[in-house]
């Protein structure tokens, strides 16, 4: 104990030597939290289903995060028991890695929305949207009806899926060619689905929000609603997993 305390007295009374082992142990614990991000490749796993967005997917998100929803809704099922019985099964890291930027989030004041895709219908959604205490009187989420009137301009797209190539998300040239027609034919009833399904598996092609004569940022905000947490199949995984 004596040799000890003898020990840290001559590191305190030598500034340079204090200085030294201070910097040593502050980079231990910077190498312990910087590490992990060089395999970061590595870790974050692929699963079957997980694909990029489509481009009007992709505006809808854009909507969601110019429209501050983020601040209210989280995107992200944390594996307790309470969450996974309310919101479903819980995220995956593959799940959003294509976010940028993520949209986990820390705040709820609605509900978790990282699997809300298929529980309502469009129309529920395109009324909740436009009057939340329509549908849920108790609500505090606030309107948001003029999205249902404002066009959804699709010059642009093709730069955004550019720049996420940048981030590598595995956007092809096709992909980024074909983004504006793309994200007209996805919101309009008469688009060519069966071709954006080749780009886009499981892509959803149909008129969202109950006017078909007009792709509104309503179209592409439950566009993206609609696909949340739908890209990979859990009931297909577990039925493989029991016949193993
Ligand atoms: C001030 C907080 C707040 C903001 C901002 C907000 N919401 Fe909500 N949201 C809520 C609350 C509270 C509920 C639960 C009551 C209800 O269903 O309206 C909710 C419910 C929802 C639901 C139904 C979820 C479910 O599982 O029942 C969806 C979908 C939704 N919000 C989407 C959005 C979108 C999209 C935006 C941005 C355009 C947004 N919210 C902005 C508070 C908010």
């Amino acid at each position: 104990m004596a040799s000890l305390y003898q020990g840290h007295k001559k590191i305190e009374r030598n500034v340079t030597l204090l200085g030294v082992l201070a910097l040593v142990t502050v980079a231990i614990g910077g190498i312990v939290e910087i590490a992990p991000l060089f395999w970061i490749q590595s870790t974050v796993e692929k699963v079957e289903g997980v694909r990029p967005y489509t481009p009007l997917e992709l505006a809808g998100r854009n909507i969601y995060i110019r429209e501050g929803c983020y601040s209210c809704h989280s995107q992200m099922i944390r594996p307790f028991r309470d969450e996974t019985e309310r919101y479903g099964h819980y995220s995956l890291a593959a799940e959003s890695m294509f976010d940028h930027p993520f949209q986990w989030g820390s705040e709820r004041t609605g509900p978790d929305l990282a699997r809300v895709g298929g529980r309502y219908s469009d129309e529920w959604h395109a009324q909740h949207l436009k009057d939340p205490r329509s549908v849920v009187p108790e609500s505090i989420m606030p309107p948001y009806a003029f999205l249902a009137q404002r066009d959804l301009d699709p010059t642009g797209i093709g730069d955004h899926l550019k720049t996420l190539r940048h981030e590598g998300v595995p956007y092809s040239d096709a992909e980024i060619a074909k983004a504006e027609a793309d994200m007209v034919a996805q919101g309009t009833p008469d688009g060519d689905a069966a071709d954006l399904q080749k780009r886009y598996p499981k892509a959803q092609a149909r008129d969202f929000d109950g006017n078909p004569g007009r792709l509104t940022e309503m179209d592409a905000l439950i566009a993206y609603l609609q696909g949340l947490g739908t890209q990979v199949d859990f009931k297909a995984a577990a039925a493989r997993e029991q016949a193993q």
